[in-house]
């Protein structure tokens, strides 16, 4: 939060027409309108500008909100800034790929949100009903969450929201800071015919998921117990908390309990600007969740990514059976190139969610209609990488692309030992992709595996390096990497990059691990990027399978 500017704002007046009226902005927005105008009309020609993530025309935008399906549509809604107040934008598809706007769906009106209206979601009412639980930014500033419910639900496209009455419905109480209450969660429902929801907060630094019940939905009492806390942990933004299913790949909905069933409970841990999960068991009748053995409930615990990835949120996809994981993807330019370029924020591709065979973490696995998208394509027979080589992927468009490679390597005597002491991925590039690479290589991003010798067993490290992503060295370069929990010697170690002009989005293991980047080159830009698999180790590795596209631009907004 916390950002704004003139030029921002009248993109904002521009696409929120009406909201815009409401909020009576002053003449002076007009008067600077004509500066900005070109400015506008240039941002789609932009290098950086993406062509298949979901982003507004123009300004900031951070966590997704209330993703859900209603009548056939899926409905996406976004915080989305407005000078000092935030809205919830919105778009609708009948595919997840391509989006359709329209007008802030909840925007400040009430007292009880006259400051923003900040994130939340949507719980479907039995009889098929949407309901929007949201946190508003009350006239004295306070966190409150408040109730909204479409105004003609004969139209598939839920265009207007009302605000019933009886809001705000929850407010801070007992010790709770009201400036650290937000972000209520899909509600549930037991076989006790009693709602609940969870709310982010902490008491001094220890985290919480602060819950409520309702028998009504509007009318909520706060538990004396929270769902779950974590000492030390700070902040919870954008809880999310629902069931998978540990026999099958498809989602479960968001109240079924029972056999067969884990809950896992995700935070956005503020203080680390990351989103971490546990697999946990829950039971309804003591409305207690316990983190299975193992799974680390703070900022050493599993994360859905292991780049730049935050304030996400699931929703059941009841056409498809499919959880389905929305996250917002900060830049990682400088406050003053945002403003430059317009616009800042995307989101990550909606990503299938499931819990892995060995229950012991999620996968994760960009919707299949992504690829709907998919253009040329380049196959390669499997191939041998000499050491210290490098071959070009050509034939494709390198900077929008969705390419998938597999590596087989038997060298595994020859793996380092990991030294618990190594922290920067930044020197180890033993074998992957070079992607957005320019002519000469000034520019690349290395997303990549390197093995190493455990106590036991091999550990797969996986990387997305972007130290060298860009000449311009305002940008946050920071290198990731994630362990991958699979056995190299038996499996086959992929990588899955979904390549879009500044964004690289890499699922390693078929999707144990992702790594979401945002480098912003200067040389390896439109057709002067390429793309490269490439050898750094001191043995030979095969490239058991390649595929790649080029993927075209989505109708986005
Ligand atoms: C509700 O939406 C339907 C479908 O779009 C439309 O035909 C109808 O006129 C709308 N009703 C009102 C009261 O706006
Ligand atoms: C929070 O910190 C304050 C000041 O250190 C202390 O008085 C209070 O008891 C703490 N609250 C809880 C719930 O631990
Ligand atoms: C709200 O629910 C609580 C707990 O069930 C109940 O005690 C209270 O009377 C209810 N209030 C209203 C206004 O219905
Ligand atoms: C968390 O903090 C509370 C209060 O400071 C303490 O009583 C409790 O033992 C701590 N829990 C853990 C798991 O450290
Ligand atoms: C939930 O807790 C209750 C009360 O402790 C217990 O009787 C019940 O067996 C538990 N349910 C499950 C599914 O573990
Ligand atoms: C988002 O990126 C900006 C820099 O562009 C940074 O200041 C901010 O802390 C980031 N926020 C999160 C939640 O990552
Ligand atoms: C590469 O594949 C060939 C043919 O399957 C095999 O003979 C060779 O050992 C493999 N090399 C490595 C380094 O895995
Ligand atoms: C490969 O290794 C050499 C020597 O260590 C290093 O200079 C080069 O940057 C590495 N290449 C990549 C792509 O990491």
């Amino acid at each position: 939060m916390g950002y704004s500017s003139i030029c921002l704002f009248i993109f904002f007046a521009l696409f929120l027409g009406h909201v815009f009226v409401k909020l009576e902005a002053s003449q002076h927005v007009y008067r600077t309108l004509q500066t900005c105008q070109s400015f506008s009309s240039s941002i789609t020609s932009q290098p950086y500008r993406t062509g298949y993530h979901f982003q507004p025309p123009s300004s900031w935008m951070n966590d997704p909100n209330g993703p859900m399906i209603y009548k056939g549509i899926y409905h996406f809604f976004y915080q989305y800034k407005l000078w000092d107040t935030v809205v919830w934008g919105h778009s609708t598809s009948t595919d997840m790929v391509n989006w359709t706007p329209h007008d802030a769906a909840i925007y400040p009106s009430q007292p009880f949100d006259a400051n923003s209206c900040w994130s939340g979601s949507v719980t479907i009412l039995p009889g098929g009903n949407p309901a929007v639980l949201y946190t508003g930014i009350d006239a004295g500033n306070k966190q409150v969450q408040n109730l909204a419910v479409p105004k003609n639900l004969s139209d598939p496209y839920l265009k207007e929201w009302i605000k019933p009455p009886e809001n705000p419905l929850m407010v801070p109480a007992d010790q709770i800071d009201p400036g650290s209450f937000r972000d209520p969660t899909t509600a549930w429902i037991g076989p006790d015919k009693i709602w609940r929801v969870i709310i982010g907060s902490k008491i001094n630094d220890t985290g919480l998921a602060i819950l409520y019940r309702s028998k009504d939905f509007v009318n909520w009492t706060k538990a004396e117990q929270s769902l779950y806390s974590t000492n030390q942990s700070g902040m919870w933004e954008c809880p999310d908390f629902f069931p998978v299913s540990t026999k099958s790949p498809k989602g479960v909905d968001t109240s079924v309990i029972g056999p067969n069933i884990k809950h896992v409970l995700k935070v956005s841990l503020s203080n680390y600007q990351q989103d971490y999960y546990t697999i946990g068991t829950y039971n309804i009748t003591t409305d207690t969740y316990i983190a299975e053995e193992g799974s680390f409930d703070d900022n050493s615990g599993l994360r859905y990514d292991y780049g730049k990835f935050y304030g996400s949120k699931t929703f059941f996809d009841s056409a498809k059976n499919r959880r389905i994981l929305w996250g917002w993807i900060n830049e990682s330019s400088t406050r003053s190139d945002n403003l430059k370029k317009g616009w800042a924020g995307l989101q990550a591709t909606p990503r299938n969610l499931w819990l892995d065979k060995s229950g012991r973490q999620l996968m994760q696995w960009p919707i299949s209609e992504i690829e709907k998208l998919r253009g040329n394509q380049v196959k390669w027979p499997a191939k041998l990488l000499e050491r210290g080589s490098m071959v070009g992927i050509t034939g494709i468009t390198a900077a929008q692309a969705d390419v998938e490679i597999s590596f087989q390597t038997t060298a595994f005597e020859k793996a380092e030992v990991l030294d618990s002491i190594w922290t920067n991925p930044q020197f180890l590039c033993p074998f992957g992709l070079l992607v957005l690479a320019s002519n000469g290589l000034q520019e690349y991003t290395a997303v990549f595996f390197r093995i190493f010798k455990g106590q036991d067993r091999h550990i797969v490290l996986m990387c997305s390096d972007q130290s060298r992503s860009s000449i311009n060295d305002d940008n946050d370069k920071t290198s990731y990497g994630a362990f991958l929990d699979l056995d190299p010697v038996h499996e086959k170690l992929s990588i899955r990059s979904l390549i879009d002009r500044s964004i690289v989005e890499s699922f390693g293991g078929g999707g144990k691990a992702c790594i979401t980047a945002r480098i912003y080159p200067t040389l390896a830009i439109h057709d002067k990027a390429h793309l490269y698999a490439f050898n750094n180790g001191t043995e030979k590795v095969n490239i058991t399978s390649l595929r790649a596209w080029s993927m075209k631009k989505a109708q986005i907004n």
